[in-house]
């Protein structure tokens, strides 16, 4: 249900319209005039406004012109009388959604009604969308009050407003992504797009692709042309995801896109233009990349305007009780465990740890634990045991967290260790279908089948 003005100074047009919209359920205001218009406008915010540009007091474009900060947004549908195309035009160009012409059908009042209110109900939805990231990306959700984080803080209040080039720098679940995107959400070009690309998880011919686009024909399987990353990020931001994976032609590439702002899609000779800010991050050392020459120096220069490292957990270990807190607050908002409290010797034992997998790791363990953990007060006890020698752990990326014992480990019996378990599972997750249990290890079904073979697997799984 919408509520609706039909503006006309013709009394039998008003009729109609109302009881056509009436009869779709909709709320129908009427005004024969401009005054009696600017009335209505002033005090109700309508849905959608039908407007005859032929009043008696006034040019209905003037309204338009010049309509109330309550329905600035509202889509308006103007209703001309034939021969007035030209007025249409100048409509449309002041910002009118679409115009009907007299004579009209109900059909297509029905049509353009329908359309005009799926699109301010498209626009609402993505305004709410863009004010909830904002607020979501903002300083307030990075946390930390360590030196090392305020220097973070002061670095992103400066780059913010500006376009340059950032270098974000740190381990794996430092929070590269989310500084990325705080300073997108916050900086000008927060309305235009956030596009993210992980140059490490894409193989090199895709990996092009993805980032140029491509026409149709230029290579086999491009049978539609496709606007590339680059492309997508006009007016927003592109954010280079673990950019020292970028093979070395590629590199070029990007170099002339940072420099230039200009580049062509796959098989066209056609240059495009964007607007783009360019955020790179990396886990690696792109200097030591560098001095290795796996990569180019003119691109780490061009990327490396403003550089923001993010240090490892461990190195700012004050901020693990702020962390702690957030994430149980967070967690138990999004209704995703129970709220917890760690006791003095939990605490003790997590800011004893060294957290190889960083923020993201902690944040995890505190889900686990929100879900898990019976009561309210987690222990020492209660964390998986002793911190430092929890069972390994496989990252979404694939990342093996694990810590070495201090009475060390044998690696040839671990490792086989490892694969078994993983086989095992793998197999019980596919229903015991081979090659089901073979994609989801990245192998082969002989592969897989010959090491089932050769730990032993084959048989324990017959008997
Ligand atoms: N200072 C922080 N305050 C609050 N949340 C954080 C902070 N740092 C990281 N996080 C959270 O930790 C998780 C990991 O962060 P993010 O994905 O940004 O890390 P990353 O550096 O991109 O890691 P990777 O290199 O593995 O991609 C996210 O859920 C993020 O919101
Ligand atoms: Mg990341």
């Amino acid at each position: 249900m919408a509520s609706i003005l039909v503006i006309d100074t013709e009394s039998f047009i008003r009729e109609v319209l109302r009881n056509l919209f009436e009869s779709e359920k909709h709320d129908v205001a009427l005004a024969s005039s401009g005054r009696e218009a600017k009335k209505l406008l002033g005090k109700n915010a309508f849905d959608l406004i039908f407007l005859d540009i032929m009043l008696k007091d006034m040019d209905g474009l003037e309204l338009l012109r010049n309509m109330p900060p309550l329905n600035a947004e509202t889509p308006v549908v103007v209703i001309t009388g034939f021969a007035t195309v030209k007025s249409a035009v100048k409509a449309m160009k002041l910002g009118a959604f679409d115009y009907i012409s007299k004579p009209f059908s109900l059909e297509e009042v029905l049509l353009v009604a329908e359309k005009a209110l799926e699109y301010s109900q498209v626009k609402r939805e993505n305004l709410l969308l863009k004010r909830h990231l904002r607020r979501h990306y903002s300083l307030r959700q990075i946390i930390g009050s360590s030196e090392a984080m305020r220097r973070v803080f002061a670095l992103i209040e400066k780059v913010k407003r500006t376009d340059s080039t950032v270098l974000i720098t740190g381990e794996s679940g430092t929070g590269k992504e989310l500084v990325a995107k705080t300073i997108h959400y916050q900086s000008p070009r927060a309305n235009g797009p956030f596009v993210a690309i992980n140059c490490a998880a894409i193989p090199r011919e895709l990996l092009e692709a993805e980032l140029f686009g491509y026409e149709k024909g230029a290579f086999t399987g491009a049978v539609v042309s496709k606007p590339g990353k680059l492309e997508m990020a006009d007016t927003g931001t592109l954010f280079l995801d673990e950019v020292a994976e970028l093979d070395p032609a590629l590199q070029g590439k990007l170099l002339r896109v940072i420099q230039e702002r200009e580049f062509e899609r796959i098989g066209s000779n056609k240059t495009i233009r964007v607007d783009v800010r360019i955020i790179a991050a990396s886990n690696r050392d792109l200097q030591e990349q560098m001095r290795q020459g796996r990569f180019r120096e003119d691109l780490y220069w061009r990327l490396n305007v403003i550089p923001i490292h993010l240090p490892p957990l461990r190195e700012r270990k004050e901020d693990i009780p702020a962390l702690l807190g957030y994430f149980v607050q967070e967690l138990s908002q999004q209704k995703r465990g129970r709220p917890i409290k760690f006791s003095h010797d939990a605490l003790k034992a997590l800011m004893a740890y060294h957290w190889p997998g960083n923020v993201r790791e902690l944040e995890n363990l505190v889900e686990r634990l929100m879900v898990l953990h019976e009561g309210d007060v987690v222990s020492a006890q209660d964390l998986p045991s002793p911190l430092g020698l929890r069972p390994a752990e496989i990252s979404p990326r694939g990342q093996v967290l694990l810590s070495l014992p201090s009475e060390g480990v044998n690696l040839p019996q671990l490792l086989q260790e490892l694969e078994s378990q993983l086989i095992l599972q793998a197999l019980e997750r596919s229903g015991g279908v081979r090659s089901k249990a073979a994609r989801l290890l990245g192998l082969n079904r002989t592969t897989l089948i010959e090491k089932m073979k050769k730990l032993g697997l084959a048989e324990a799984l017959r008997r």
